[in-house]
């Protein structure tokens, strides 16, 4: 479902933050994306959905393309989480869901939640998908951590994506509500049969939910094996500085 060809991205600056990055993902795989600080994990997902424009390269999303022109196309089937959740603290639960249906040129209407009883019906089903239904009028802010990452999923998935991009989903949370977030990403990917991109920093966690991990060092790939089959020596190439 996704092909990226020879991604290479430099900064402003001269940071060469991708290199020449090749990589196929098929549908209705857990890939996680393992590497150091600085390795290139948030430009490559970035990457994908055009928060970060590219640059050379091509990168192909359901056989087609990704460019100025089909962009808007891929945006619309990709949905996103961040690390530090990127929820609208003082909205409900149910209204940061909602936010997941806007495209940038519909922002005019989320000024006065004129979302149709369908549209809230599907935020509130979201919102059971992830376990917090119960929670649906409570303001963002009053959420602990782990829940403010559901409602962050609950918006991702809102708009029934192909394709997750999860940039480091659970750095900010404890172990526990580490590993149910991986659960619920993982649930999701396999019951609804959405792709997932996930960056990680805990390797027992990749191999606990992924199908498959890269290791990305420097902008380059350097390993890419199937999860089961993961060696150490591949895990200690990336972190050996
Ligand atoms: N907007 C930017 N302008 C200039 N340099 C950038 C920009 N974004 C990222 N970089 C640089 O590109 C390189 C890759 O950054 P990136 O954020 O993709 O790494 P990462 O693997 O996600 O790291 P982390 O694990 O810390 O999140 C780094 O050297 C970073 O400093
Ligand atoms: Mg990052």
């Amino acid at each position: 479902m996704l092909e990226i060809d020879n991604l290479k991205k430099t900064f402003d600056g001269g940071t060469k933050a991708l290199q020449g990055v090749n990589l196929k993902v098929k549908r209705g795989e857990f890939l996680t994306i393992l590497g150091p600080s600085g390795s290139g994990k948030t430009t490559l997902l970035r990457s994908i959905n055009g928060l970060e424009k590219i640059e050379s390269g091509k990168i192909f999303f359901e056989d087609e393309e990704i460019n100025d022109f089909s962009l808007p196309n891929v945006q619309k089937k990709t949905g996103m989480i961040f690390q530090d959740f990127n929820l609208v603290n003082n909205l409900s639960a149910i209204n940061n869901v909602l936010t997941g249906l806007l495209n940038s040129s519909s922002k005019f209407f989320s000024m006065f939640y004129l979302f149709t009883i369908e549209q809230k019906l599907k935020a509130l089903q979201a919102l059971e998908t992830v376990g917090l239904l119960q929670k649906a009028y409570n303001r963002a802010d009053e959420l602990s951590g782990g829940q403010r990452q559901r409602v962050g999923i609950a918006r991702a998935i809102i708009k029934r994506p192909l394709l997750l991009l999860a940039d480091e989903p659970v750095a900010s949370l404890d172990p526990k509500s580490a590993d149910l977030i991986m659960s619920l990403i993982k649930k999701i990917n396999k019951e609804l049969n959405i792709t997932v991109i996930c960056n990680l920093h805990q390797v027992d966690l990749a191999m606990k939910y992924s199908d498959r991990i890269i290791g990305l060092l420097e902008g380059q790939i350097i390993f890419d094996q199937n999860s089961p089959n993961i060696q150490k020596k591949s895990i200690e190439q990336i972190y050996r500085l």
